[in-house]
């Protein structure tokens, strides 16, 4: 019989409990993912109690509370507080979400929280997105021209504005591509649903002059074709947008060029 050998690290164990916050009445538990480069120990998973009388509504005010009262160690990203900035994008509750829009009033039972699935770690609920935004960067997300400047702007009509309507809220989270099972097995190659929606909207720009190339760019077994349509990526999308029908919309453009 075939004898796997995981790596070392691959096995997550049960980690510390922290004491729960002397006094308090109304006490909700969490059980975090905790993994650190700096030890050389196993990812566990630890348990805190927050006092729900002394702290927001949102999993993001819960993770502040624990890092600022019980353990400063604990390392995740933020910014906006406001859904906004996309960097506090983690698995809650088996559903990647952001930390800051998700209420604790959404979950039932202890709170549980990972790093976004698939991903290297940095540390603890921080993950490793060098490879999507290498991704991104080859899509280049940016106004393409070569007709001669004009004075004060480039223009666009208002209907061709609305065309750019569910693309331009993505505030790249990474929460629909950590959640598509094509990127999970081709991630190297496959460019995922959240730069495929950025790749579209600079597509359908009607300002943008380098449509031929972006759509070249793009014909390929694996970057664009490896969508199978599973539709994770719209269910994870706290902004709402639908990742899979831009590329399905990419699909149709590059079938159109050919006719
Ligand atoms: S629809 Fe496509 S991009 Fe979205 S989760 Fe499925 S395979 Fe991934
Ligand atoms: S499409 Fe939605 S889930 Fe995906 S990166 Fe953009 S905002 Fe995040
Ligand atoms: S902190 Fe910016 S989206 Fe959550």
């Amino acid at each position: 019989m075939v004898e796997l050998a995981l790596p070392k690290n691959s096995k997550v164990g049960e980690g510390k409990t922290w004491p729960k916050p002397e006094g308090a009445a109304n006490v909700r538990e969490f059980r975090i993912y905790r993994w650190s480069p700096d030890d050389d120990e196993n990812p566990r998973v630890d348990t805190y109690y927050v006092d729900m009388d002394d702290c927001g509504p949102m999993v993001l005010d819960a993770l502040l509370w624990i890092k600022n009262k019980v353990d400063p160690t604990l390392t995740l990203r933020r910014s906006c507080r406001e859904g906004i900035c996309g960097s506090c994008a983690m698995n809650i509750d088996g559903t990647n979400t952001l930390a800051c829009t998700r209420g604790m009033d959404e979950i039932d039972g202890s709170v549980k929280v990972y790093p976004l699935p698939h991903m290297p770690v940095v540390k603890d609920l921080v993950p490793d997105l060098t490879v999507p935004y290498a991704q991104l960067s080859s899509i280049q997300p940016w106004l393409q021209t070569v007709s001669p400047e004009p004075a004060k702007e480039w223009r666009q009509s208002h209907e061709d504005r609305a065309k750019l309507d569910g693309l331009y809220e993505c505030i790249l989270c990474f929460c629909c591509q950590t959640s598509c099972p094509s990127y999970w097995w081709n991630g190297e190659r496959y460019l995922g649903p959240a730069v495929l929606l950025q790749a579209y909207r600079w597509l359908i720009d009607s300002r943008d002059e380098a449509t031929g190339e972006r759509l070249d760019n793009l014909e390929d077994p694996f970057r664009l074709y490896r969508c199978h349509t599973i539709m994770n990526c719209a269910q994870a999308c706290p902004k709402g947008l639908n990742p899979a029908k831009a590329i399905a919309e990419i699909k149709k453009m590059m079938v159109e060029r050919r006719v």
